[in-house]
C-alpha cells in the first residue's frame, strides 16, 4: 500500500476519482472491452470543422497563439448568432459570450465566480458526479435535489423553496439529464426560474445534450430562451454536439455582470481558449 500523501489539501485528498473514470482507465489497459463510460457522439468530429481545422493550421501565423480570456471574437459572434438562432434570444458577443475549453470548464469558472466556502448550490441528484465534485473543490456544499423514479425523474419544484437558505447561489440543471435522460418539462422549468427570480439565484443551465433526441425534440424546453431570465441564466454548449470532446472546446452565453467576474477565474488559471475554427 502507498503512503498517503503528507500535506495535501484536505478537500481535495477526501475526493475520489469518479467511477466513470476509472473504467475510463482501467479499460484502457484491456483488449477487446466495450466501454460504457462517458457519453461520446457516434460520429467523428464533421468533415467541415476538420478541413477548416487543417487549413488554418497550415494558413493562419497566430493559430498557436493565445486568444483574449473571452475567446477570439470572432468564434464569440459565431456564439451569439447560434444561440440567437437557437433560443431566440438577443445575445451580444461581446458582453454575453465567453469561449470556454468546454461545458466542465465552464462551469468551474462559474463556480469559482460564485462560490465563497460554505456557500451551496443545489442540483438534482440523480445527476453528474463531476458537478458535485466541482462545488466540493471550491469549497461549497452541493444540496441534492432528489428526483424521483416513480415520477420519471421528473423535477419536483415544490419541493425547491425548501432546499434554498441565504448561502443558496446557484442551480444546475441538465436537460435532457445525465445519468437518466429525461426532458425536463417546460412547465416545470418555467416554475424553476420563476423561483430563481424570486430568490435571486443563478440558473447553470449545462447543456451537452440538446442535439442527441429521437422522437423527442418538440418537448426540450431551452430555459435561456425566456427574456425575462436573462439576468439569472447561465447556458453552456458545444462539444458533444460536434463531436469535440477531446478539443475541450465550448461557449457560455452568461450575465454581463457575471461574465466579468468569470473574465477574472479565466485571467487567474487557464488565461484563455483559442478556437481553431471560426463557427459553431
Ligand atoms: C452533464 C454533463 N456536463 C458536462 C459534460 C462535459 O461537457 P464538456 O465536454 O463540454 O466539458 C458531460 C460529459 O459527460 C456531462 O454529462
Amino acid at each position: 500500500m502507498t503512503e498517503p500523501l503528507a500535506r495535501v489539501s484536505t478537500i481535495v485528498s477526501s475526493m475520489t476519482v469518479s467511477a466513470i473514470k476509472e473504467m475510463a482507465m482501467r479499460a484502457a489497459k484491456m483488449e477487446d472491452v466495450a466501454s460504457l463510460t462517458w457519453g461520446l457522439p457516434s460520429f467523428r468530429t464533421p468533415e467541415p470543422i476538420r478541413r477548416a481545422v487543417a487549413r488554418q493550421l497550415d494558413s493562419d501565423p497566430d493559430i498557436g497563439k493565445y486568444s483574449l480570456p473571452d475567446g477570439l471574437p470572432e468564434f464569440r459572434e459565431a456564439a451569439a448568432k447560434a444561440h440567437r438562432a437557437a433560443a431566440g434570444v438577443e445575445v451580444d458577443a461581446d458582453r454575453d459570450v465567453m469561449i470556454t475549453a468546454g461545458n466542465m470548464q465552464g462551469l468551474n469558472a462559474l463556480f469559482h465566480a460564485l462560490i465563497d466556502p460554505g456557500d451551496e448550490i443545489i442540483v438534482t441528484d440523480p445527476g453528474f458526479a463531476s458537478h458535485f465534485q466541482q462545488i466540493r473543490l471550491c469549497g461549497g456544499k452541493p444540496v441534492h435535489w432528489r428526483l424521483d423514479e416513480a415520477r420519471g425523474w421528473q423535477l419536483d419544484p415544490d419541493a425547491l423553496p425548501g432546499l434554498i437558505n441565504g448561502r443558496t447561489k446557484a442551480i444546475v440543471l441538465v436537460s435532457p439529464s445525465n445519468p437518466t435522460g429525461k426532458i425536463f418539462s417546460e412547465q416545470n422549468l418555467r416554475r424553476v426560474g420563476q423561483i430563481a427570480q424570486e430568490r435571486r439565484l443563478h440558473i447553470l443551465l449545462d447543456d451537452p445534450y440538446s442535439h442527441f433526441y429521437y422522437e423527442n425534440h418538440e418537448r426540450f424546453f431551452n430555459l435561456a430562451s425566456v427574456p425575462e431570465l436573462s439576468d439569472h441564466v447561465a447556458y453552456l454548449f458545444f462539444s458533444k454536439a460536434y463531436a469535440m470532446t477531446g478539443w475541450r472546446i465550448g461557449y457560455m452565453v452568461l450575465p454581463a455582470g457575471l461574465k466579468k467576474e468569470v473574465l477574472k477565474v479565466h485571467d487567474a488559471t487557464i488565461i484563455c481558449r483559442r478556437a481553431p475554427i471560426m463557427s459553431p
